[in-house]
């Protein structure tokens, strides 16, 4: 057995965290007790279905971070809220989107690992920002023409959202997803979906009265090799 093609690196965290990290891929006890016996210094995540027994990674010290769901929506079934005065732009500052990203990720599973250095997992979602930014997949959420959070996506996958303190908490997101899930739509496509925290009660509320319902749990563990 080839082990090298179920230890996938992750480069853009090991340039954050300063060692090498991996993710391992596979679905069998098997293949992860061959692979977690060769285990080299470094930092490695395996997503598991929650039925999945989670023996064999107690007893090689993997430790849980959390359980992520993917929310998703088809075109019918997304319900919209209109409010005046929210719109979403391209014409917005990565300077200003990083004010609203910097340290608003907390419920992530680097945030959530006890092993890292909360100000390079803050570090890690500004670096995913400025690359998706980069790459023109960012909206401006906007509120009388103010920047009041961010939307990231590529394709049909909302993959990086965040309001700015001062607007969260008010009710107010389901009008600015709102806008942005309607941009999405109007393209070709006709599903949306994310991938988001269980843990994160304010989002899964909020994916909730838009339309979307609920798939694909994973359950996320992670350890650190010195
Ligand atoms: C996620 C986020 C955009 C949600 O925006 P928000 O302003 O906090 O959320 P809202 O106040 O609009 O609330 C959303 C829904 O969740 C509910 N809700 C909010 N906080 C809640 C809580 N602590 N417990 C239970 N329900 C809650 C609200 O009732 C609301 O539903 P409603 O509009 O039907 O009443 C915002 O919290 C945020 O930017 N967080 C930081 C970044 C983040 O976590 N992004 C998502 C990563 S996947």
């Amino acid at each position: 057995m080839d082990i090298s093609e179920y230890i996938l690196p992750t480069p853009w965290d090991s340039k954050v965290f300063g060692f090498d990290t991996f993710e391992i891929v596979s679905k069998s006890e098997e293949i992860f007790n061959s692979v977690f016996k060769v285990l080299q210094p470094g930092h490695y995540t395996v997503k598991v279905n929650p039925l999945f027994s989670k023996k064999i990674l107690h007893e090689y010290g993997f430790y849980y971070c959390d359980t992520l769901i993917e929310p998703y929506c088809n075109r019918n079934s997304f319900v919209e809220y209109v409010k005046a005065g929210i719109q979403i732009s391209k014409l917005v500052s990565i300077d200003d989107l990083i004010k609203i990203s910097h340290g608003a990720f907390i419920h992530g599973r680097f945030h959530k690992d006890f092993n890292l250095d909360r100000n390079l997992a803050d570090l890690r979602y500004d670096l995913w920002l400025k690359e998706i930014y980069n790459s023109q997949n960012v909206f401006g959420l906007m509120s009388d023409g103010q920047i009041a959070g961010f939307w990231g996506c590529v394709e049909n996958k909302i993959v990086l959202h965040a309001l700015s303190e001062e607007y969260r908490g008010r009710g107010m997101a389901k009008y600015f997803w709102s806008a942005a899930c309607q941009e999405v739509f109007s393209q070709k496509y006709q599903e949306l979906t994310s991938s988001i925290s269980a843990s994160n009660i304010s989002v899964l509320n909020l994916y909730s009265s838009l339309g979307f319902k609920f798939r694909n749990p994973v359950d996320v563990y992670h350890i650190l090799v010195k």
